[in-house]
């Protein structure tokens, strides 16, 4: 499977998925890293790696950017979309156009904690576990199917910042394996117009 990775800052998730699908029995490989912000760190980490990346500036093109990202994707033939902290809420036509094949990584055990400061959330809930969820995307913020998640132990004297810090190394190993299951399954038309059904219901 072609997979492109969105970001929009750091980019290690997408360093872990473009390292993983260097391994020659991993069903997917990394076919574009593009960004919503052409300054994002990632980005140039990308292009040190010899990924393809298309960087577009969202800010400056508006609403066409989601045309001009779908044109992308479609040259480079993109069969699966990886978001890797990507802080852009998708567009309902752009999730439809892409039904079931859309992934992101969320850092909380969803369906606790959407959107943001997740691990502040688990601290003052006191909490005695974190951790990660890749889920398919869909319409509704950090609601998908939920494909595979991994539990972190938050430990006395955790700041949000130590526990993000030990969920993310629990990210770079869980999202490259979900993906990697996720793609080796075959996408049959057939498949991909059930999904479309699901979210029209
Ligand atoms: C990760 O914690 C991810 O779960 C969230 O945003 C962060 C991105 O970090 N969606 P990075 O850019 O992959 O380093």
């Amino acid at each position: 499977a072609r997979v492109a990775v969105l970001i929009s800052g750091r980019g290690s998730n997408m360093a872990a998925l473009l390292y993983a699908g260097r391994a020659d029995d991993c069903p997917y490989e990394i076919a574009l890293v593009s960004g919503d912000r052409p300054n994002a760190p990632g980005l140039t980490l990308a292009k040190a790696e010899g990924a393809p990346v298309v960087s577009l500036d969202a800010r400056a093109l508006g609403k066409s950017y989601w045309d001009a990202l779908n044109d992308e994707l479609e040259k480079a033939s993109i069969d699966l979309i990886a978001l890797a902290g990507f802080m852009r809420i998708i567009p309902t036509t752009f999730v439809e156009r892409w039904a079931g094949r859309i992934v992101n990584i969320h850092p909380s055990l969803l369906p606790r904690y959407k959107g943001l400061h997740t691990q502040q959330q688990a601290l003052d809930n006191g909490d005695k576990v974190s951790g990660a969820t890749v889920h398919l995307v869909t319409p509704e913020l950090d609601s998908g199917e939920i494909l595979g998640q991994v539990e972190v132990a938050i430990l006395p004297g955790d700041s949000a910042e130590t526990l993000a810090g030990r969920v993310l190394i629990a990210e770079h190993q869980l999202y490259p394996r979900i993906l990697a299951r996720y793609a080796a399954r075959p996408f049959e038309a057939k498949w991909i117009e059930e999904q479309v059904d699901a979210l029209a219901s």
